[in-house]
């Protein structure tokens, strides 16, 4: 299997890293716009294999979409993070640039691969991909959500001090403050999260969660990349392998859960065509209305991208 990740930076190389380590593919291609950082950084990933033992070959290019040819699944990383006091809606125009002219190069070259976005804003990001490819809604989405479920549950497990492995959790929404955590369908080795966090305790969590990007923007000055690039890689993984595992992916929502045309987290089944299959939660009226709210807000930026595309 050939894996390109578009975008050599934080993210981007931790991905291909994870990827390359865990034998993910046979092949990762790291592309960068800037001369020589996808070539440094996947010449380093290949000199670690002999020290950690794969064989993953990974190969580095300055922008030449020839070399990504064929690949299965691409993962879009390229664009700016957010910086201290920027919010993840002020990138829009810079990173829909980007990820247009990348997603029609990705297309162009590799008419069958799954794309996974990663650039933010998330969810506007991956309505500019699926758009822009005229690819089905199955094979073009964004990670988000496995992203601020690991949040959570490495809260939790602070918090019950447990093991994370033992958490298992759900959350549905934007990627962002309208994010929708849902305690009701978190367990801890089987057992209701309810029963083992105390109310107000699991609130304060659901809140760190819903804030955890700005928490580390704050700290490092930009934004995370050891949890985003392994949530990536975990996406790529369950299609390359066929592995139907069940995670909250952005997708384009087409009457599921009542909502028509907006991009916003909810749980798929991953394997080998993209999204398999969407799962339909019971939400509760509160768990309703707080999804809601994240339509509504992730409606407001994808047309605050649709006036950029019209403008140009
Ligand atoms: P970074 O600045 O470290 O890396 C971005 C890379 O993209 C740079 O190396 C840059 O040269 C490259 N790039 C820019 N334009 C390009 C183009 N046209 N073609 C190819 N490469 C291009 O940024 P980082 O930290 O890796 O973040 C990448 C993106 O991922 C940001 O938009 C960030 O906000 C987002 N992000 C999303 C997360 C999520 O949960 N979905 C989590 C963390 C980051
Ligand atoms: C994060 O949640 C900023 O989207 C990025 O870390």
């Amino acid at each position: 299997m050939k894996i390109t990740v578009v975008g050599a930076g934080n993210v981007g190389a931790t991905c291909a890293d994870v990827l390359a380590y865990k034998e993910i593919g046979n092949q990762v291609v790291l592309l960068d716009i800037k001369e020589g950082i996808a070539e440094g950084k996947a010449l380093d990933i290949w000199q670690k294999a002999p020290i950690d033992l794969y064989d993953t070959r990974t190969i580095g290019v300055t922008n030449d979409y020839s070399r990504t040819a064929d690949s299965d699944v691409v993962v879009i990383t390229s664009g700016l993070p957010r910086k201290p006091g920027m919010s993840r809606d002020d990138l829009i125009s810079t990173n829909a640039n980007i990820v247009r002219s990348v997603t029609e190069n990705v297309v162009k070259h590799s008419p069958n691969a799954i794309i996974i976005v990663v650039s933010n804003p998330l969810d506007v990001m991956t309505y500019c991909a699926h758009i822009t490819s005229k690819m089905p809604r199955t094979r073009v989405m964004g990670m988000a959500g496995i992203l601020d479920t690991a949040r959570y549950r490495a809260f939790l497990a602070d918090e019950i001090n447990c093991s994370p492995k033992d958490i298992q959790a759900m959350l549905m929404g934007g990627h962002g403050d309208t994010m929708v955590p849902l305690p009701r369908y978190t367990t801890v080795g089987g057992i209701p999260v309810t029963e083992l966090v105390a109310k107000d305790k699991l609130d304060a969590i659901v809140n760190r969660t819903i804030n955890g990007g700005g928490e580390l923007v704050k700290l490092m000055g930009t934004s995370a990349w050891y949890a985003p690039g392994s949530a990536a890689a975990q996406m790529v993984e369950a299609i390359v392998k066929d592995q139907r595992r069940i995670f909250p992916v952005c997708l384009k929502l087409e009457g599921e859960y009542d909502i028509d045309n907006c991009y916003l987290g909810a749980p798929v089944v991953l394997g080998k065509n993209g999204i398999e299959k969407i799962i339909e939660l019971k939400l509760n009226d509160e768990e309703k209305a707080l999804l809601e709210v994240s339509r509504q807000k992730v409606t407001e930026v994808m047309q605050v991208l649709d006036n950029i595309v019209e403008k140009s």
